[in-house]
């Protein structure tokens, strides 16, 4: 038998050899295998779980006998009454190497385990979170060499894992003393060291070994709504995902009425700085709820936002960022205690990161977009349109990254729109009119069913029919443009001259009904000449900021587009083309993100590698301020028709052919009206 066996470890190939009797662990660690421990080796967490394989390897040139481990130990057998071992797995660091051996670790064992995003476009994020868990034996007091515990505590780090120095708050001191002694010296602690930290800090111990987890939310905080997703941060899993209408709300619907709010009102930042920690205050608590786990494990949270929201957030007065040259207080990336924001529903030395902002008017949530959809590293042109209440725009390629941001208003969120609510269930998210009878089918969330379909009424009996969310608003007037009931400006035709009662007047113009349970007390659901102002309003400026990164590009088409946003991943791309909030693009090449803000910031919070990557990044974006640049006003107007008033669609018009009905010659109501005013004036 070899005094000096081979050890391959797969999936990284990686091999080496090694005397008999070294245990697995060791030998991973010495080859810079990525196997986990958080017990140290002393066969308590289980995380370093790997399974041997036996027989003939011509691949790797080995052939593996039976006992090429050591026999199944004790510690094993104990682990295994106690939790279960999966057949097949050893201990590595129990399980010690006799012969020749192929070793795989598993991908729950793999420290930087890849999580792989769910959306089509998917990256792996790799795991390598700021804070983790330790276990560690620690040194007890000795009356003859006088130190204190937590100077024990530091050198069992250093000893035990590596880790040189560390520092600890009060509050944490207050707790050391007891929880030492509770767990007889043998503590778990959480460590946190942020990637421009040189000195770890101890943010948690727990006595004996801590089995309950540690946790990140990744917050993405929009000017109308606040999305979490609470991540556990030795696995990536997203463990809860939850959201609640931003509470500033009250105080101005879009960015620019919060500034002014806080212009107007002595110490209205202050207001809405008190509104949105409590909201988010409210959020830890009931996602932690919804998820089980105790919010003191929230360890970590990321930020990304806009820059409005990102002062508002920090207490900073957003004055400044209302005029120009919309200077931010800081444009850096911020890493801070949780409390110092007031955020107290967490582990109270929960440690905060927020994402750098890109310019005055391009937040640090457009920086989460490029963090997650990567434009610079795409070889065709990629325009990226992140949809929300302030749309965040990216244009680029290997060779160049623009970024701007557009005000679109809540329209697209469904704010605004006389019969728009929040995506829940009840709402109206998919919406098809046809063209000969003009009758509308829809599906409402909660239900896989078309309205027209058997089943429908029982699937909707306990939800009821609400109101139309933000991607059923857009498929809705795109349909009712496909169907003529819409003409190029945007003006919604009579009855007479649509050729369907449900164009109803409304007032001095009319009203498309899509549902009516006003007889059962339920709501009548209609899309209004006011709905379609404002979503013809949103969907320029989307269009506009586009349009203007391109010419700055010098380029009259891109290659791809996506879409993302909180419903990114619920825009028809179609309707969305439809509409013109988009530039023309092969549809196969219009594809959706979901939330790439929100993406963005769960990759931040899981690799703190990637956060010195997006602060290179943001300083190589080139920004493009729409504020300031006369010509977003010209692409703005023209953009107001559907889909444009002058920029031609052909790869639209490939799909969809759209009728031309002028509904103003025909002396519509609104024509109308209009002449009435002007007789009046
Ligand atoms: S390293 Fe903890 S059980 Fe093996």
């Amino acid at each position: 038998m070899t005094t000096d066996p081979l050890v391959v470890f797969t999936p990284s190939g990686k091999r080496g050899h090694f005397p008999v009797g070294t245990p697995v662990l060791t030998a991973a660690r010495q080859l810079g295998v990525d196997l986990d421990s958080v017990c140290g080796g002393r066969g308590i967490c289980s995380k370093c779980q790997i399974t041997p394989s036996y027989g003939e390897f011509p691949k790797h040139g080995v052939t593996v006998s039976d006992d090429a481990l050591s026999e199944w130990n004790a510690v094993e057998q104990r682990y295994d009454d106690k939790r279960g071992l999966k057949t097949g797995r050893r201990l590595g660091c129990q399980a010690t190497v006799q012969g020749d051996i192929v070793i795989d670790v598993p991908p729950e064992s793999q420290v930087h385990r890849q999580v792989v995003r769910k959306a089509a476009t998917a990256r792996a994020i790799t795991m390598d979170p700021a804070t983790r868990l330790y276990f560690v034996v620690v040194e007890e007091p000795d009356m003859h060499s006088p130190t204190g515990d937590l100077e024990r505590l530091e050198r069992a780090l250093r000893e035990q894992w590596h880790i040189d120095a560390v520092t600890a708050d009060l509050s944490l001191m207050s707790k050391l003393q007891p929880v030492l002694r509770k767990g007889k010296w043998e503590v778990t602690v959480a460590v946190h060291k942020g990637h421009k930290d040189s000195v770890a800090k101890v943010v948690e111990i727990w006595p004996g070994l801590h089995e309950s987890g540690l946790y990140g939310l990744a917050i993405d905080l929009g000017s109308t709504t606040i999305a979490a997703h609470l991540t556990d941060l030795e696995t990536g899993e997203v463990k809860a995902s939850s959201g609640l209408m931003n509470p500033q709300i009250r105080f101005g619907e879009d960015l620019m009425s919060r500034v002014s709010y806080s212009m107007m009102n002595p110490g209205g930042d202050q207001e809405m700085t008190k509104a949105v920690r409590e909201a988010i205050n409210d959020l830890s608590t009931s996602i932690a709820d919804e998820a089980g786990i105790d919010a003191d494990l929230i360890v970590e949270t990321v930020f990304v936002c806009n820059p409005v929201m990102h002062h508002l957030l920090l207490g900073l007065d957003p004055v400044e960022l209302g005029q120009a040259p919309f200077a931010l207080a800081t444009s850096e990336s911020m890493s801070l205690p949780a409390r110092e924001m007031d955020l107290t529903k967490m582990n109270p030395r929960a440690q905060v990161y927020i994402l750098p902002c890109i310019a005055g008017h391009v937040g640090a949530d457009c920086a989460a977009v490029a963090l997650s959809e990567e434009p610079g590293k795409s070889e065709d042109l990629v325009l990226i349109v992140d949809v929300g209440t302030n749309a965040e725009i990216l244009l680029g390629n290997t060779s160049r990254v623009l970024a701007c941001s557009s005000p679109t208003g809540p329209a697209f969120e469904g704010a605004q729109i006389s019969s728009g609510q929040r995506a829940a269930p009840g709402a109206i998210e998919r919406i098809e009119i046809d063209p000969v009878t003009k009758e509308p089918r829809f599906r409402i969330i909660g239900s896989e069913k078309w309205s027209d379909e058997d089943g429908f009424d029982q699937d909707v009996a306990t939800t009821g029919i609400t109101g139309i969310c933000g991607s059923g608003i857009i498929e809705a007037v795109a349909e009712m443009r496909i169907a003529g009931l819409l003409d190029e400006s945007g003006l919604i035709g009579s009855a007479e001259q649509t050729g369907t009662t449900r164009c109803v007047p409304e007032g001095r113009t009319h009203a498309y009904l899509i549902h009516d349970a006003s007889a059962e007390g339920g709501p009548r659901i209609t899309v209004t000449q006011g709905d379609i102002r404002a979503i013809q309003l949103a969907k320029s400026a989307l269009y506009a900021g586009a349009r203007l990164l391109m010419d700055v590009m010098e380029v009259d088409k891109v290659d791809r587009v996506v879409l993302a946003g909180a419903f990114g991943a619920h825009i028809s791309t179609k309707h969305a083309m439809v509409l013109g909030m988009i530039p023309d693009a092969p549809l196969d090449k219009v594809s959706s993100a979901g939330n790439a803000a929100g993406t963005g910031a769960r990759i931040a919070l899981c690799n703190i590698a990637a956060r010195s990557e997006i602060e290179r990044v943001v300083r190589e974006i080139t920004k493009v301020e729409t504020a300031i640049e006369p010509k977003f006003q010209d692409h703005f107007v023209a953009a107001n028709a559907i889909p444009h008033k002058t920029d031609p669609f052909p790869e639209l018009a490939q799909v969809v052919t759209l009728p031309s009905p002028s509904f103003n010659s025909g002396g519509g109501a609104e024509e109308k009206s209009g002449r009435r005013r002007r007789r009046r004036s």
